[in-house]
């Protein structure tokens, strides 16, 4: 007989693509809960004492998405925190797997044009630094909507404001929480 495990909602995960307001939607999310926040590519900076761009340049994406991969596995341990996840991480599909057995996996979405007029005058992602930006993110998002579309929760964040963005995500962990007690 198969015995099933039930799913233990311990943290939250925001998963979607650059410019979605992750960060910005999590911290809120962790000020109303009282959980700590974090962010991988905060985590990842802080241990290669190297800037995303430095690492993508000087080491490779290779290398990055290894200590992306790290830090997720690390994750299982935590409790009481809100996970903000670099867009890309959730192409691995052992990273995705990995936050769903502790955490309910949101997933913010935007049209590849809003994200455009999000991050326009950014320049911390090595990814956009490209001749054609928004050619790329249609790209990306093309590629990555598969794997996006695989969170517990999606939610469109383009008619909403952060703050009523964070008021859904929260909405959604009270119920699987209260569903999964
Ligand atoms: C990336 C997204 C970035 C960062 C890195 C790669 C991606 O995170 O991890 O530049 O592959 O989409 P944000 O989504 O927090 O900007």
């Amino acid at each position: 007989m198969e015995v099933v495990t039930p799913r233990q909602i311990q943290n939250l995960a925001l998963i979607g693509f650059m410019g979605t307001g992750k960060s910005t939607v999590g911290r809120m999310a962790a000020d109303t809960l009282h959980f700590t926040f974090l962010d991988t590519d905060d985590v990842i900076v802080a241990r290669a004492g190297l800037s995303i761009n430095e690492i993508f340049k000087q080491q490779g994406e290779a290398v990055f998405r290894d200590l992306e991969n790290r830090i997720v596995q690390e994750l299982t341990r935590r409790t009481k925190t809100v996970i903000s996840a670099g867009g890309g991480l959730p192409v691995n599909g052992d990273n995705l797997a990995s936050l769903k057995s502790h955490a309910l996996v949101v997933c913010l979405w935007a049209s590849a044009e809003k994200i455009w007029e999000r991050v326009r005058n950014q320049s911390h992602r090595p990814l956009l630094h490209d001749g054609d930006p928004l050619e790329k993110i249609r790209h990306l998002l093309e590629v990555r909507g598969p794997y996006y579309r695989q969170a517990d929760v999606l939610i469109n964040t383009e008619m909403r404001s952060l703050r009523e963005v964070a008021s859904q995500v929260l909405h959604q962990f009270h119920m699987a929480q209260a569903a999964h007690k």
